[in-house]
């Protein structure tokens, strides 16, 4: 494991302002040896720092990481300190053009980046069309998406279940839910250049496919102000907000995005944690209880979004100990707080029914009620379909050599290669 402590010597990288004691110690936020094993880092850096540290973000940009779960809990439930709107970051000089955390944190027109009556107006409109959706109809409809994904490869007695799975399953789901058709071409279309503009393979433009994206959603949205349905899209669409055109557009893409990843590495985490640990093979087909306490455990020990970007101070404030100054970015670390020695003073034991994980974060704009609600519908319906559908299913490789992607925000596998008897059809 490399030293924590180290400069950061990757070619380009900006080291912190001399004499900037905050961040003297500060420590880097990439290396693929913490992105296998990130509770390892947390430890170390709560050790030597406490509950807020001194990170440097790609190219060596300064900010805080959050570890402690009061300390999440406290930034995210007061935003009149911690705000989200990112144009008021101190280090917009330091940032250059292609930097590549900027898809996540340059200023869009979206909810994601609204504050106070606004984000409530925003934020109410996402919700209460998310309220419309009937639970029944998604879990029936989630197993119809599982059961034509599964045919794809349940004749050939093996499957990488990432990408033929994980990923696929709740990106069908969401447009579904938006009102794209169920059949058809367009609704193909739009989920692979949703693929490629949020997970772009080798060869792929996610640029331009997140401009088709664009314009299919545009044409969604026009379609569904013409003749309306009983889908998310049109209920924003009539909300007494009066939202226009391009907020319904910029707002259900943040939906869409929202939903699809961490949803698929929910549902790709928790299929691991049910083929790799010996407490959940004796009861795995069609175990259930299993299942829901298997979902819950990744969401304490496994977050999808493990660290999330974030906040920014609005004034001078102190946090954790820290002095922190007007417009310094906090990381919100969701996987260090939910396991934090404070709250699991003896390790982890356990939480069957205990959701007060800050995997969906907290406060003003924690994912919006009840979108972790379809989530859990999306995701058991996943894990559950394809356990009954396959049920000897197993590792096609050893555990040790599964491999989680190389992001310190996104905690999923790189492949889950699996195994089973095939089934003719
Ligand atoms: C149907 C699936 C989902 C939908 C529709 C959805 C939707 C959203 C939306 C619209 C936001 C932006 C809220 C705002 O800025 O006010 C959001 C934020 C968020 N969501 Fe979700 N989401 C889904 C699933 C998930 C899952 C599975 C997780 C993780 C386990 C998750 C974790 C988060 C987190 C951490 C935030 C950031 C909150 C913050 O800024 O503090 N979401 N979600």
């Amino acid at each position: 494991m490399t030293d924590p402590s180290a400069p950061d010597n990757t070619p380009g990288a900006v080291q912190p302002p001399p004499g900037c004691p905050a961040h003297a110690d500060a420590v880097p936020l990439s290396g693929l040896e913490y992105q296998q094993t990130p509770s390892e880092l947390y430890r170390a850096l709560r050790r030597e720092h406490g509950a807020v540290a001194p990170v440097l973000l790609e190219g060596g940009i300064p900010a805080w990481l959050v570890l402690g779960y009061a300390e999440v809990s406290y930034v995210t439930s007061h935003d009149e300190l911690f705000a989200r709107d990112s144009r008021r970051w101190n280090q917009w000089p330091n940032i250059p053009d292609d930097w590549p955390l900027l898809p996540f944190v340059g200023y869009q027109p979206s909810v994601l980046f609204t504050e106070g009556a606004e984000h409530q107006r925003r934020a109410g409109v996402i919700s209460e069309a998310l309220e419309g959706v009937d639970q029944f109809e998604l879990a029936h409809r989630c197993r119809r998406i599982a059961d034509q994904l599964i045919d794809r490869f349940a004749g050939s007695g093996e499957a990488e279940l990432m990408s033929a799975y994980a990923h696929a399953l709740p990106m069908r789901a969401a447009v579904e839910m938006c009102g794209m058709p169920a059949e058809g071409t367009d609704t193909d279309d739009l989920v692979e250049d949703l693929r490629m503009s949020l997970d772009a393979s080798e060869g792929d433009d996610p640029v331009a496919a997140y401009v088709r994206v664009q314009e299919r959603i545009q044409q969604l949205v026009k379609d569904k102000r013409a003749t309306p349905g009983p889908d998310v899209t049109s209920r924003m669409l009539t909300h007494p907000a009066g939202l226009s055109d391009e907020e319904v557009v910029q707002d259900l893409i943040s939906v869409i995005a929202a939903a699809q990843q961490p949803t698929g590495n929910w549902i790709g985490n928790t299929l691991r944690l049910l083929l790799t640990d010996d407490r959940f093979a004796l009861n795995v087909s069609g175990g259930r209880v299993s299942v829901g306490q298997a979902l819950n455990e990744v969401l304490w020990l496994d977050t999808p979004t493990q660290n999330f970007i974030g906040r920014w101070a609005v004034r001078d404030t102190q946090l954790g100990g820290r002095q922190i100054k007007a417009g310094d970015c906090l990381v919100l670390g969701l996987a260090a707080a939910n396991t934090d020695p404070q709250l699991w003073p003896d390790g982890y034991v356990g939480a069957e029914g205990n959701s007060a994980h800050l995997s969906f974060s907290n406060g003003e704009h924690r994912c919006p009620y009840p979108a972790p609600h379809l989530a859990d519908v999306i995701a058991r319906a996943a894990v559950e379909n394809l356990l009954e559908r396959l049920p000897d299913i197993v590792l096609a490789v050893e555990p040790e050599e599964l491999t989680w992607r190389p992001s310190i925000w996104m905690r999923g596998l790189t492949a889950l290669p699996v195994s089973f008897t095939p089934v003719m059809q």
